[in-house]
């Protein structure tokens, strides 16, 4: 039996392959495994960072970057205030620095970049900070913000983008391993974080 929700009003159906319902709660982890990035942002002198899921290329001219940020997380108003983030991808020898990133907030520990072990320093088009360790940045200007439910969607364009070079037209994946982001019910964060093999 499976629940169609919305428009189409609440009922109970039968799936005629017998596939399973997905609570609402759990519908976001459909689209796992997902490589988790994070986004950094500075103002005056804080530097924030938060990993996300929710950051995806939305346009190709202009070059727009969307990313759904929830106004919780002080990341949040250091984008907002500063107008400027940057996408930083990590290879997967830095999944606990990135565990260690979504289990504390910038609110708690004011230098959580330094805490967690990985280093900052400006990006190409200041005031961007980026994470030294990244294997790829793309450094954004925030062009719009436009609320959707209980997040915020940030339209960043692309100033300056730059990776190892392990990437070419494309991955190569000789150095690069990325972390895939499964969920977990573990408490155990590290857990959650699985290597893209080649
Ligand atoms: C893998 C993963 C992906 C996440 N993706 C997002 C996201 O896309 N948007 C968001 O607002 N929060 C996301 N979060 C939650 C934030 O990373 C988390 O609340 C973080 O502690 C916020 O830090 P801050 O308060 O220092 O900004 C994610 C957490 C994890 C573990």
């Amino acid at each position: 039996m499976i629940y169609v929700y919305g428009a189409l009003k609440d009922r109970v159906v039968e799936d005629k392959l017998a596939r399973k319902a997905v609570g609402k709660d759990k519908v976001h982890r459909l689209f796992y495994p997902v490589v988790p990035v994070l986004i950094t942002s500075s103002h005056e002198s804080r530097v924030g960072c938060m990993p996300a899921i929710s950051c995806t290329p939305l346009s190709f001219n202009p070059l727009l970057i969307g990313v759904a940020i929830s106004p919780k997380n002080s990341t949040h108003g250091l984008v907002e205030k500063s107008g400027y983030f940057a996408v930083n991808w990590l290879s997967h020898v830095h999944a606990s620095k990135v565990a260690y990133m979504a289990e504390v907030s910038g609110r708690e520990v004011a230098d959580k970049i330094s805490a967690s072990g990985l280093t900052v320093q400006d990006g190409h088009s200041s005031p961007i900070a980026v994470i030294k360790e990244a294997v790829a940045v793309i450094e954004c200007d925030v062009k719009e913000k436009r609320r959707i439910g209980d997040h915020d969607l940030f339209l960043g364009e692309c100033l300056v983008a730059y990776a190892e070079e392990d990437f070419e037209d494309y991955w190569l994946f000789k150095k690069y391993v990325p972390m895939l982001y499964v969920g977990s019910e573990s408490t155990v964060f590290r857990r959650k974080y699985v290597a893209l093999k080649r």
